[in-house]
């Protein structure tokens, strides 16, 4: 039963000089049920029907004939209100989440659309800090979310492991480095290696041009340079791959930056054939000026390549392998006029999708010392944050529930997911400011009270201990308080649609905030296991609904959702 659709039909006999789909788009949710379920707005009739909108929703109104679908329609000013049966409502809600479970809220929206998400893409040699974690976490929450409304996803991590500072790296390494201390302790050490380098380089500036030197050998191929160049990346995969491990993210594909380095050349010779390419200084740049926007740097004096060539080579490059219907970059706000003159280029290359590409932009994480800063050693490491994080969640959970029996494997899941939840609480393009004390804190609207509310559910359920079925008096939930409950669960499919469409799974976050604390006043109000067998049997599957709408929710922001905790 579509409520909506049953609205739209009533009103379209009334309003003939509207669509159905006009209709259908004006139908609103008002703010609170006291004004109903759904709400029709008539200012936009007045000139129509010649009359003030509260008018015409009075008259209305008033002649919208008896529906077993609806307890009451009455106006409020200008708006017509529409008060549902409770029982039919329930009833629909609640049978859908029980006949869908793990696929509620699931659609068939993108069937046949492929839809890569590039996310994460750290810099290798260089610590995955916690700066990498909103891409990591947002970028692994959007890809779940358009999984699950069909569409075929491919996920990229698009790996710096290319460009100028591999030359800077192999010179330090070359002149200090030692192998057996990168081999035990490769990222920290090649960081130091980094920061020397640059610090050496204010005494003696010849260091800069030994680098770019490196670096064009390693582009023409050099053995030595290859050979370094390789290991560094293989020990830094190797230190990446333990956190990916702890957040449960994989990717379908790690072709880095390196990966587009042979097939620079056909591009940047199709740039050549379009006349695009202006010589400035010995280099080539794409002229801007017309977009106002700086021009973009695509090969340098000595022929090198840069970050945005390779960028436009690699989006190439997916439209020829995967031919996308949407290509989205998961990559910070400091690099929004990297996007847009890039993408800018492809287009006047003459490629029509460069309006599929897709920047999705987030804000700046600092620390509390100041903004972070890799070469001056200012960085908090992702993965040291998400072991603090479980260790003080085996704490807590020691002190709360000692007899818990798998406490390691629920204090990780717990503990990394109040990582998770805290990055995906505020809108993506917020800046904000690490904190210790804020990541590791678990009151209020935090994962582990939302994972809590789960688990409270699942006890419920195992206390309950019956076979839970639909087969339930529906009138028996129409009290506020369960009402409230289904409400908000009836909504979910519309915030997945909506989170994705925004590529903000800040969205489902605060959703299901909202059902845990609904959930919570219908705990806490109306009692579960009642003598009642029939009243008992209702509140039961509301539960189980509930639990199986925060389970869906928690699984697409990438989380977990213990039993017991
Ligand atoms: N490696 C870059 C960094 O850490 C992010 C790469 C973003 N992706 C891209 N296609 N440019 O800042």
């Amino acid at each position: 039963m579509d409520f909506k659709k049953e609205i739209t039909n009533i009103l379209n006999e009334k309003i003939q000089d509207l669509s159905v789909s006009e209709i259908l788009e004006m139908i609103e949710t008002p703010p609170n049920s006291q004004m109903g379920d759904y709400a029709f707005p008539c200012f936009k009739l007045a000139k129509l029907f010649r009359k003030s909108p509260n008018v015409i929703a009075q008259e209305i109104a008033s002649s919208v004939e008896e529906n077993k679908l609806f307890e009451k329609v009455q106006n409020t000013a200008a708006y017509v209100n529409f008060f549902v049966d409770k029982s039919i409502f329930a009833k629909n809600v609640i049978e859908e989440i029980f006949s869908q479970k793990d696929s509620f809220g699931s659609s068939d929206l993108g069937k046949g659309k492929r839809v890569i998400i590039e996310f994460s893409s750290p810099n290798i040699a260089k610590p995955f800090h916690i700066g990498h974690i909103r891409s990591t976490v947002i970028g692994n929450a959007i890809y779940k979310l358009y999984e699950f409304l069909g569409y075929d996803t491919v996920t990229i991590n698009h790996l710096g492991d290319y460009g100028t500072q591999f030359g800077k790296l192999i010179v330090a390494f070359k002149k200090w480095g030692d192998e057996k201390e990168v081999e035990k302790n490769p990222i920290p050490t090649l960081l130091k290696l980094y920061i020397k380098f640059h610090e050496e380089v204010e005494n003696d500036p010849t260091l800069e041009d030994e680098g770019r030197l490196w670096f064009k050998k390693l582009e023409d191929g050099d053995e030595e340079a290859k050979g370094l160049w390789q290991w560094f990346r293989e020990v830094s995969l190797k230190e990446f791959a333990r956190v990916y491990d702890m957040l449960g993210i994989s990717f379908d594909s790690y072709a880095g930056e390196s990966f587009y380095s042979d097939k620079m050349p056909s591009v940047l010779n199709k740039m050549e054939e379009k006349n695009l390419l202006n010589e400035s200084k010995g280099a080539d740049i794409v002229d801007l000026s017309d977009y106002n926007m700086p021009p973009a740097l695509i090969r340098k004096s000595d022929g090198s390549t840069l970050y945005i060539t390779r960028d436009i080579t690699a989006a190439i490059y997916r439209k020829e392998h995967y031919d996308f219907y949407k290509n989205i970059y998961v990559v910070a706000s400091q690099q929004n006029l990297h996007f847009q003159q890039w993408i800018k280029v492809v287009e006047l290359m003459g490629y029509d999708w460069a309006k599929d590409c897709v920047h999705v932009p987030f804000g700046l994480v600092s620390l509390e010392e100041g903004t972070m800063s890799t070469r001056k050693g200012r960085v908090v490491f992702l993965e040291d944050v998400l072991r603090k994080a479980v260790e003080q969640t085996t704490d807590i959970i020691k002190e709360k529930n000692a007899n818990l029996s798998n406490i390691d494997e629920i204090a990780k899941e717990v503990g990394i997911g109040a990582v998770i939840f805290q990055e995906l609480s505020n809108n993506r393009i917020k800046d904000y400011t690490f904190s210790w004390e804020r990541t590791l804190n678990f009151d209020g609207e935090t994962g582990p009270y939302v994972q809590y509310t789960h688990a409270r559910a699942c006890s419920v359920l195992r206390k309950a201990g019956i076979e839970i079925d639909n087969g339930i008096d529906y009138t028996l939930l129409s009290n506020e308080e369960a009402m409230d409950l289904i409400r908000d669960l009836q909504k979910f499919p519309q915030i997945i649609q909506e989170a994705a469409r925004k590529y903000e799974p800040s969205i489902v976050t605060r959703y299901i905030v909202d059902v845990a604390q609904s959930f919570n006043r219908f705990y806490h109000n109306c009692p579960i296991i009642v003598e009642d067998e029939k009243l008992k049997k209702a509140r039961l599957l509301l539960v189980y609904v509930a639990k199986q709408t925060i389970k869906n929710g928690l699984r697409l922001l990438g989380m977990k959702a213990p039993e017991k905790m």
